[in-house]
């Protein structure tokens, strides 16, 4: 029992710590915004599926749930070629992976649901140059990352600076060389792929909010009924 004890204080207390390291930054979640979740696909597509797959979502259901038309999605989403029919499938070999970066970058089905969005969002954000690594990035959220910086044309590169408050020391990221994109713009850019994977994560939450207000209709209905019933019970017992 002490020793169980002392395992879960010790738990929560790396816990706390992992918190503290740095605070991450919000992603806005609009999975009814179906522009942005176009948006998303198509910025997943084109700067993610070199390296990850998604295969747990094909063209067709993306273009049925945010109400595109599924020939404008082959048209402008998917890589040429792909069918309709394709799962988000990568075109990279497990093998070139592991001789590139040492690992393979993972299926991005679930990300969302494992590390949450606004991880993703502050990960995708936080590159910044670090000599002194293979890659000559690192990444503040993810420390010693073995992706590249897929996005630092759009961002432009980031230095890490130490700041100093009354409240002890952070370490702020400032952008050294601007990319093509302002950082509203960027901003953007991140937030609507972040939710597009968040989408990717559980693709049935449109469709659940949908019957979720039918059911909640039937209860009320169901309740009125059933006090009905109650009373027509009951009458002759007194
Ligand atoms: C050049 C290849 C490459 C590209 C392009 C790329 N990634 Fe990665 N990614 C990797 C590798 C390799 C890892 C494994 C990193 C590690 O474990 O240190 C990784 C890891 C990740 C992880 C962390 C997974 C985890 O929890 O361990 C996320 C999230 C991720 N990538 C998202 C993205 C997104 C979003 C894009 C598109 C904007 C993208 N990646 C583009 C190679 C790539």
């Amino acid at each position: 029992m002490k020793k169980l004890l002392i395992i879960l204080l010790l738990t929560f207390s790396f816990g706390a710590v992992a918190n503290e390291a740095i605070e991450l930054q919000s992603a806005r979640i609009d999975l009814s915004n179906n522009e942005s979740l176009q948006r998303g696909a198509k910025h997943f597509v084109t700067y993610c599926l070199g390296c990850h797959s998604a295969k747990h979502i094909r063209y067709l259901r993306i273009a049925n749930d945010v109400g595109a038309d599924p020939q404008k999605v082959l048209k402008d989403i998917a890589p040429e070629g792909a069918s309709i029919y394709d799962q988000l499938h990568s075109a990279m070999n497990k093998h070139d992976a592991e001789k590139w970066f040492g690992t393979q970058p993972p299926d991005l089905s679930l990300i969302a649901r494992s590390r949450g969005a606004d991880w993703l969002y502050s990960y995708l954000k936080s590159y910044y140059i670090d000599t002194s690594k293979p890659l000559g990035v690192n990444n503040l959220v993810f420390k010693d990352t073995a992706m590249p910086n897929p996005l630092w044309q759009l961002q432009g590169e980031q230095h890490a600076e130490q700041r100093k408050t009354i409240y002890g020391e952070y370490t702020k990221l400032v952008i050294e060389e601007p990319g093509t994109l302002s950082e509203k713009d960027f901003d953007l850019f991140v937030n609507d792929l972040v939710n597009f994977l968040v989408y990717v994560g559980e693709p049935v939450q449109l469709e659940r909010q949908r019957i979720g207000k039918y059911v909640i209709l039937f209860l009320l209905l169901f309740l009125v009924i059933a006090y009905l019933l109650k009373k027509e019970f009951w009458k002759d017992i007194h």
